[in-house]
Protein backbone atom coordinates (compact mmCIF):
# COMPACT_ATOMS: atom_id res chain seq x y z
CA UNK A 1 0.00 0.00 0.00
CA UNK A 2 2.78 2.18 0.80
CA UNK A 3 4.44 1.73 -2.27
CA UNK A 4 1.69 2.32 -4.48
CA UNK A 5 1.10 5.80 -2.92
CA UNK A 6 4.48 6.57 -2.82
CA UNK A 7 4.52 6.19 -6.77
CA UNK A 8 0.75 8.19 -7.28
CA UNK A 9 2.26 10.97 -5.17
CA UNK A 10 5.48 10.97 -7.08
CA UNK A 11 3.31 11.16 -10.43
CA UNK A 12 1.66 14.38 -8.94
CA UNK A 13 -1.77 12.29 -8.19
CA UNK A 14 -3.79 13.66 -5.11
CA UNK A 15 -3.53 11.97 -2.24
CA UNK A 16 -6.32 10.60 0.14
CA UNK A 17 -7.06 12.46 3.02
CA UNK A 18 -6.50 9.50 5.58
CA UNK A 19 -4.36 7.78 8.12
CA UNK A 20 -1.74 6.64 5.40
CA UNK A 21 -1.85 10.08 3.38
CA UNK A 22 -2.10 12.23 6.07
CA UNK A 23 2.19 10.97 7.42
CA UNK A 24 3.17 10.36 3.68
CA UNK A 25 2.22 14.14 2.65
CA UNK A 26 3.56 15.31 5.90
CA UNK A 27 6.78 13.35 4.69
CA UNK A 28 7.19 14.44 1.63
CA UNK A 29 6.76 18.13 2.48
CA UNK A 30 9.28 17.38 4.89
CA UNK A 31 11.96 16.41 2.33
CA UNK A 32 10.82 18.70 -0.67
CA UNK A 33 11.70 21.22 1.94
CA UNK A 34 15.21 20.56 2.69
CA UNK A 35 16.35 20.16 -0.74
CA UNK A 36 14.69 16.34 -1.27
CA UNK A 37 16.61 15.10 1.41
CA UNK A 38 15.82 11.36 2.25
CA UNK A 39 17.34 11.91 5.55
CA UNK A 40 15.04 14.61 6.62
CA UNK A 41 11.75 12.45 6.33
CA UNK A 42 10.62 9.66 8.31
CA UNK A 43 11.36 5.99 7.12
CA UNK A 44 8.81 3.66 5.52
CA UNK A 45 9.07 1.45 8.39
CA UNK A 46 8.52 4.62 10.55
CA UNK A 47 5.28 5.75 8.61
CA UNK A 48 4.04 1.99 8.93
CA UNK A 49 4.80 2.33 13.10
CA UNK A 50 3.05 5.46 12.96
CA UNK A 51 0.21 3.61 11.44
CA UNK A 52 0.16 1.21 14.13
CA UNK A 53 0.42 3.68 17.10
CA UNK A 54 -2.49 4.95 15.82
CA UNK A 55 -4.43 1.84 15.89
CA UNK A 56 -3.32 1.37 19.32
CA UNK A 57 -3.69 4.90 20.89
CA UNK A 58 -6.50 5.86 18.98
CA UNK A 59 -9.01 3.44 17.82
CA UNK A 60 -8.48 0.97 21.01
CA UNK A 61 -9.27 3.94 23.75
CA UNK A 62 -11.84 5.53 21.80
CA UNK A 63 -13.96 2.27 21.25
CA UNK A 64 -12.86 1.18 24.70
CA UNK A 65 -14.57 4.46 25.78
CA UNK A 66 -17.89 4.33 23.41
CA UNK A 67 -18.03 0.71 24.83
CA UNK A 68 -18.42 1.45 28.36
CA UNK A 69 -20.21 4.38 27.55
CA UNK A 70 -23.24 2.30 25.68
CA UNK A 71 -22.77 -0.06 28.90
CA UNK A 72 -23.74 2.71 31.63
CA UNK A 73 -25.88 4.29 29.29
CA UNK A 74 -27.69 1.36 29.08
CA UNK A 75 -27.57 -0.11 32.97
CA UNK A 76 -28.76 4.30 33.43
CA UNK A 77 -32.10 4.44 31.40
CA UNK A 78 -32.95 7.89 32.85
CA UNK A 79 -29.51 9.02 31.24
CA UNK A 80 -30.36 7.48 28.26
CA UNK A 81 -33.40 9.27 27.81
CA UNK A 82 -31.69 12.62 28.67
CA UNK A 83 -28.58 12.18 26.34
CA UNK A 84 -31.27 10.87 23.47
CA UNK A 85 -33.42 14.17 23.92
CA UNK A 86 -29.91 16.41 24.09
CA UNK A 87 -29.06 14.72 20.80
CA UNK A 88 -32.28 15.16 18.56
CA UNK A 89 -32.46 18.67 20.21
CA UNK A 90 -29.08 19.49 18.69
CA UNK A 91 -29.33 17.82 15.73
CA UNK A 92 -32.54 17.18 15.05
CA UNK A 93 -32.35 14.77 11.93
CA UNK A 94 -29.40 15.90 10.66
CA UNK A 95 -26.44 14.09 10.63
CA UNK A 96 -23.99 15.17 13.29
CA UNK A 97 -21.39 18.08 12.81
CA UNK A 98 -18.48 19.66 14.68
CA UNK A 99 -19.78 22.83 15.65
CA UNK A 100 -23.35 20.63 16.99
CA UNK A 101 -20.51 18.39 19.10
CA UNK A 102 -19.45 21.08 21.25
CA UNK A 103 -23.20 22.14 21.91
CA UNK A 104 -23.60 18.82 23.69
CA UNK A 105 -23.60 19.79 27.23
CA UNK A 106 -25.05 16.42 28.72
CA UNK A 107 -22.80 14.09 26.04
CA UNK A 108 -19.89 15.64 27.55
CA UNK A 109 -20.81 15.48 31.34
CA UNK A 110 -21.14 11.51 30.27
CA UNK A 111 -18.03 11.22 28.54
CA UNK A 112 -16.04 12.30 31.22
CA UNK A 113 -18.17 10.40 33.74
CA UNK A 114 -17.05 7.15 31.77
CA UNK A 115 -13.64 8.76 31.39
CA UNK A 116 -13.38 9.25 35.01
CA UNK A 117 -14.70 5.77 36.27
CA UNK A 118 -13.20 2.99 33.35
CA UNK A 119 -10.27 5.18 31.69
CA UNK A 120 -8.77 3.14 28.59
CA UNK A 121 -5.23 3.94 29.48
CA UNK A 122 -5.43 2.83 33.52
CA UNK A 123 -1.53 4.56 33.90
CA UNK A 124 1.38 6.91 32.88
CA UNK A 125 4.68 6.23 33.12
CA UNK A 126 7.37 8.82 33.65
CA UNK A 127 10.92 8.79 34.66
CA UNK A 128 13.34 11.07 36.29
CA UNK A 129 15.96 12.32 33.65
CA UNK A 130 17.86 14.21 36.05
CA UNK A 131 17.98 14.49 39.67
CA UNK A 132 14.36 16.41 40.86
CA UNK A 133 12.49 17.35 43.66
CA UNK A 134 8.77 15.86 43.88
CA UNK A 135 6.49 17.11 47.11
CA UNK A 136 9.11 16.01 50.26
CA UNK A 137 11.50 13.68 48.13
CA UNK A 138 13.81 14.50 46.44
CA UNK A 139 14.43 11.64 43.26
CA UNK A 140 17.56 10.71 41.35
CA UNK A 141 18.35 10.36 37.46
CA UNK A 142 16.56 7.19 35.99
CA UNK A 143 13.57 6.50 38.81
CA UNK A 144 10.51 5.48 36.70
CA UNK A 145 7.60 6.69 38.09
CA UNK A 146 4.24 4.98 37.39
CA UNK A 147 1.17 7.46 37.58
CA UNK A 148 -1.95 5.00 38.84
CA UNK A 149 -4.56 7.10 36.56
CA UNK A 150 -7.02 4.59 37.40
CA UNK A 151 -6.77 4.29 41.40
CA UNK A 152 -6.40 8.08 41.42
CA UNK A 153 -9.65 8.15 39.67
CA UNK A 154 -11.82 6.21 42.14
CA UNK A 155 -10.00 7.85 45.39
CA UNK A 156 -12.47 9.43 47.82
CA UNK A 157 -10.36 12.21 48.43
CA UNK A 158 -10.22 13.59 45.45
CA UNK A 159 -14.00 12.66 44.26
CA UNK A 160 -15.98 12.37 47.60
CA UNK A 161 -17.40 9.17 49.05
CA UNK A 162 -19.97 8.65 45.72
CA UNK A 163 -16.42 8.22 43.74
CA UNK A 164 -17.94 4.51 42.44
CA UNK A 165 -21.12 5.92 41.72
CA UNK A 166 -21.95 6.97 38.04
CA UNK A 167 -22.61 10.67 38.65
CA UNK A 168 -22.07 12.61 35.47
CA UNK A 169 -23.30 15.92 37.41
CA UNK A 170 -20.34 16.17 39.06
CA UNK A 171 -18.73 17.57 35.69
CA UNK A 172 -22.08 20.05 35.29
CA UNK A 173 -19.95 22.98 35.74
CA UNK A 174 -16.88 21.51 34.05
CA UNK A 175 -14.10 19.13 33.46
CA UNK A 176 -11.86 21.16 36.20
CA UNK A 177 -14.54 21.25 38.48
CA UNK A 178 -15.55 17.53 38.73
CA UNK A 179 -12.67 16.48 41.67
CA UNK A 180 -11.61 18.94 44.21
CA UNK A 181 -7.96 18.78 43.23
CA UNK A 182 -7.55 20.09 39.62
CA UNK A 183 -5.25 17.20 38.12
CA UNK A 184 -6.95 14.62 39.57
CA UNK A 185 -8.68 14.09 36.04
CA UNK A 186 -6.17 12.72 33.75
CA UNK A 187 -7.33 10.66 30.97
CA UNK A 188 -5.62 12.26 28.11
CA UNK A 189 -1.99 12.13 30.53
CA UNK A 190 -0.87 16.35 31.49
CA UNK A 191 2.45 16.81 29.75
CA UNK A 192 5.68 15.94 30.10
C1 LIG B 1 -10.75 8.21 24.50
C2 LIG B 1 -9.74 8.49 23.70
C3 LIG B 1 -8.30 8.53 24.12
C4 LIG B 1 -7.73 8.38 25.36
C5 LIG B 1 -8.40 8.11 26.71
C6 LIG B 1 -6.29 8.53 25.17
C7 LIG B 1 -5.37 8.46 26.18
C8 LIG B 1 -4.02 8.62 26.01
C9 LIG B 1 -3.04 8.58 27.07
C10 LIG B 1 -3.34 8.35 28.55
C11 LIG B 1 -1.83 8.78 26.50
C12 LIG B 1 -0.49 8.85 27.22
C13 LIG B 1 -0.23 10.30 27.52
C14 LIG B 1 0.99 10.54 28.35
O1 LIG B 1 1.86 9.67 28.48
O2 LIG B 1 1.09 11.66 28.87
C15 LIG B 1 -2.02 8.95 25.09
C16 LIG B 1 -1.03 9.16 24.17
C17 LIG B 1 -1.21 9.21 22.83
N1 LIG B 1 -2.41 9.19 22.17
FE1 LIG B 1 -4.22 9.06 23.00
N2 LIG B 1 -6.05 8.76 23.85
C18 LIG B 1 -7.23 8.77 23.17
C19 LIG B 1 -7.43 8.95 21.84
C20 LIG B 1 -6.43 9.10 20.91
C21 LIG B 1 -6.64 9.27 19.49
C22 LIG B 1 -8.01 9.31 18.80
C23 LIG B 1 -5.42 9.36 18.93
C24 LIG B 1 -5.00 9.52 17.50
C25 LIG B 1 -5.73 9.22 16.47
C26 LIG B 1 -4.43 9.25 20.00
C27 LIG B 1 -3.09 9.30 19.81
C28 LIG B 1 -2.16 9.28 20.82
C29 LIG B 1 -0.73 9.35 20.59
C30 LIG B 1 -0.03 9.44 19.24
C31 LIG B 1 -0.14 9.31 21.85
C32 LIG B 1 1.34 9.37 22.18
C33 LIG B 1 1.92 8.01 22.20
C34 LIG B 1 3.40 8.05 22.55
O3 LIG B 1 3.80 8.82 23.43
O4 LIG B 1 4.14 7.29 21.96
N3 LIG B 1 -5.10 9.10 21.17
N4 LIG B 1 -3.36 8.85 24.81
Amino acid sequence: MVEKRQKAMNMGDAINDDLLGLPMESNLKESQANGNSKSMGMTIDDVIAECKLFYLAGQETTSVLFTWTMVVLSMHPNWQEKTREEVLQVFGTNKPDLNGLSHLKIVTMILFEVLQLYPPGVFLIRRTYKEMKLGEPTLPTGVQLYLPILLIHHDPDFWGEDVEEFKPNRFSEGVAKGSNHQLAFFPFGWGP
